[in-house]
């Protein structure tokens, strides 16, 4: 079932959103959190570490596992995923970096990197509540469109669009690595609940093909339709093209 949360901007999405998660914590405090990088899911981080600050939230019992990791990057790179995630929340909460997991984009081994970060999912049990942006091309985490629904985690080659929409992040298009590690499909449906955040028009088309058009691996997003507890937080931009829907 998909629930869908209008938010007004970016803001209001973000503050929305990190409602949610903090809500899941609060009831929760051992939850195992999955989590986004991207800008999307910015904001709500923004949040959580405000509301940490201010004595509203304790991270010391909580688990991550982020979807997804540039293949080749090491810790201390900028882009990587690992950094964004350090420098944006674990640095500023109390979690137990011993309990945050991001695939290991130095393992050069795509078997063993990927064998790997599937025994560290197992190993916590089973996420809670998994917090998803999503690409223009439909992709969540790293899970490009193919013919497929990729199961767990595995290596992706990052399609052309991809590539670009993340080259804003990097001096040139050409330091944007071409592979990257990601969660499967599986092991993100396997989720018990599931966050959307969408902002801005350049999202508007991939909702409504996302959670009103055909499921299909070529729109990788559409398989959360058959997910039971979906929730979107989505500005007017995002919704613009799905008002009358929902
Ligand atoms: C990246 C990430 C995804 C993210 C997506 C959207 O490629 N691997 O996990 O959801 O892009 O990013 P943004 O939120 O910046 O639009």
């Amino acid at each position: 079932m998909i629930r869908f949360v209008h938010a007004r901007d970016y803001d209001d999405m973000s503050r929305k959103a990190a409602n949610i998660i903090s809500a899941q914590i609060i009831v929760k405090p051992d939850s195992v959190l999955g989590l986004a990088t991207g800008s999307s899911p910015l904001g709500a981080y923004k949040c959580l570490a405000h509301w940490y600050d201010k004595g509203d939230l304790d991270f010391a019992q909580v688990t991550s596992v982020n979807l997804d990791e540039y293949r080749g990057l090491s810790h201390d790179n900028e882009q990587s995923y690992y950094y964004f995630m350090h420098k944006n929340l674990f640095s500023k909460v109390n979690i137990n970096p011993e309990r945050t997991f991001v695939p290991d984009g130095t393992i050069v081994d795509e078997v063993e990197a990927c064998k790997k970060y599937d025994e560290i999912i197992r190993g916590t049990g089973g996420v809670d509540l998994q917090l998803l942006g999503i690409g223009h091309n439909g992709h969540i985490g790293f899970n490009e469109p193919d013919e497929v629904f990729a199961k767990g985690t595995h290596c992706v080659h990052l399609s052309q669009t991809t590539i670009e929409a993340n080259s804003r992040f990097f001096d040139s298009i050409e330091e944007v690595p071409t592979q990257a590690y990601t969660m499967g499909i599986q092991t993100i449906m396997n989720a018990k609940r599931i966050l959307v955040v969408v902002s801005g028009v350049d999202k508007a088309e991939i909702v409504e093909k996302a959670f009103f058009g055909g499921i299909t691996p070529w729109v990788p997003a559409s398989i959360l339709q058959l997910h039971r507890d979906v929730t979107v937080v989505g500005d007017t931009q995002a919704f613009s093209k799905i008002m009358d829907l929902i």
